[in-house]
């Protein structure tokens, strides 16, 4: 069988394995089943949908929606409510996937936009729905919502509504979205489900081995729904794929990593990362960020040996390390872990902290079972549904705090104060 077969079987097969997981100290909260968010009654085939945004260079935004009829690509915005002072063209696209037809699928850059502003804008001119966001602040302090495995769950709900009492910039998600695990309008639903959030703050996002969805004979594309509706802003930085990118927000340089793109020494994503990291200035972007879907460093049982873990931290942690990256968030396990600042396997003070965040609450349940004793360098780890909050300050200190959702739990939140490589001299070449 298949790479892929495998995953068609262990969709089935992890359904279950969540359901009977082991409990050990308390019981944990079961998996919940996907929630298919309808279009509401007054909608019709023009009505924009799945409306959101991502952040495109230092001052432009782009805003992509789904209209299941033709409708103009077309973004009116301005800084009043009702009064589109700006308006902007951009593309249409669709997808075919087996038997399913996508919707049109719009997607605008607007621009140049004024740091930490609202605007109010709407999609395809259609006047029955207005939308806000706020742009990004032009300098620290920034605040970033951290949630990966997301899934559309009633789980999934519970961590959308705690994110939304934040007050954060941009939300950050290292890899598997919907969950849509080849059944094209779970993407749609997740579009729905989503876009009270995600059309109100930018959302940066980099693939997991869910958003593959290619068959053998049937569709030899893989991400062809991601690509297709969350274009991130590969071109601008210099990328060839839209599995890999980067960008710089308020002091902050992220990277965002391709797990399932080639990641060897001859690879595209390797000389991009050599080139990107080049081109970093610690004086404008003072804090170094990396975003993986697979982990480099986890103490759960899931997901241990990965070529995607094992082969791609081979490769490019000495990249890694040797530019400084303060923070390294992975997703894939649905459990949340905090490591020390680490290097090949040993605590490291000029090595990043890994902080796996892959809890977000998607239906294959939390990943319990943990690797006994715990290693060293595993300093927090919990399988929980939850949030991150990474609170960059200044060119110094950020602080990191993780969030459960389910507040009744009796075990600690976890917390801490970073301080960036910048400032420890010790680790200056
Ligand atoms: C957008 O396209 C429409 C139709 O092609 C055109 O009339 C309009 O002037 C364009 N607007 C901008 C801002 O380019
Ligand atoms: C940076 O923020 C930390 C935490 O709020 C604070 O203690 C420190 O003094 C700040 N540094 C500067 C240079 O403002
Ligand atoms: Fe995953």
């Amino acid at each position: 069988m298949g790479k892929e077969g495998l995953v068609l079987v262990s969709m089935f097969v992890l359904g279950f394995a969540g359901l009977f997981g082991c409990v050990l100290s308390y019981d944990r909260p079961p998996p919940q089943r996907n929630i298919y968010v309808q279009l509401s009654e007054d909608d019709d085939s023009t009505t924009p949908q799945q409306v959101h945004i991502s952040m495109v260079g230092s001052d432009r935004m782009r805003i992509s929606w789904i209209t299941d009829s033709p409708t103009p690509a077309i973004v009116d915005y301005g800084t009043s409510p009702k009064a589109y002072t700006n308006s902007a063209n951009g593309t249409t696209y669709s997808y075919r996937y087996l038997t399913y037809n996508s919707g049109q699928i719009h997607d605008v850059v607007i621009g140049p936009l004024t740091p930490n502003t609202v605007y109010y804008y709407r999609c395809s001119s259609n006047s029955a729905q207005e939308f806000s966001f706020k742009t990004t602040p032009a300098k620290l302090p920034i605040k970033f919502a951290v949630s990966g495995d997301l899934g559309q769950t009633g789980w999934t709900k519970s961590t959308l509504e705690h994110i939304s009492k934040l007050d954060h910039d941009m939300l950050l998600l290292p890899g598997d979205l919907s969950y849509a695990d080849f059944y094209q309008p779970l993407w749609d639903s997740f579009g729905r489900l989503v876009q009270p959030l995600a059309s109100q703050r930018p959302w940066m996002v980099t693939q997991g081995n869910h958003e593959k969805e290619k068959i053998p004979l049937l569709h030899g594309r893989s991400f062809t729904a991601y690509n297709a509706r969350w274009h991130m802003p590969f071109e601008e930085s210099g990328s060839t794929s839209n599995l890999f990118y980067s960008f710089s927000v308020a002091g902050v340089h992220v990277i965002m990593l391709g797990s399932y793109a080639d990641f060897d020494p001859n690879s595209e994503q390797y000389k991009w990362l050599q080139a990107d990291l080049g081109k970093v200035d610690r004086a404008k972007t003072p804090w170094l960020v990396a975003i993986i879907h697979s982990p480099w460093y986890n103490s759960n049982t899931a997901h241990q040996g990965e070529a995607e873990s094992v082969d791609m931290k081979k490769y490019m942690e000495d990249l890694i390390y040797q530019a400084r990256v303060d923070v390294v968030f992975a997703g894939h396990v649905h459990a949340y872990e905090r490591f020390t600042r680490v290097y090949q396997d040993k605590p490291n003070n000029c090595g990043p902290v890994y902080i796996n965040i892959g809890d977000g609450g998607n239906r294959e349940g939390l990943a319990n079972d943990y690797i006994d004793p715990k290693p060293e360098i595993s300093v927090f780890r919990e399988a929980s549904f939850g949030h991150g909050q990474f609170e960059v300050m200044n060119a110094t200190h950020a602080l990191w705090t993780w969030h459960r959702n389910d507040n009744d739990e009796k075990v600690t939140s976890d917390s801490i104060w970073l301080t960036s490589l910048l400032i420890n001299s010790s680790c200056h070449k």
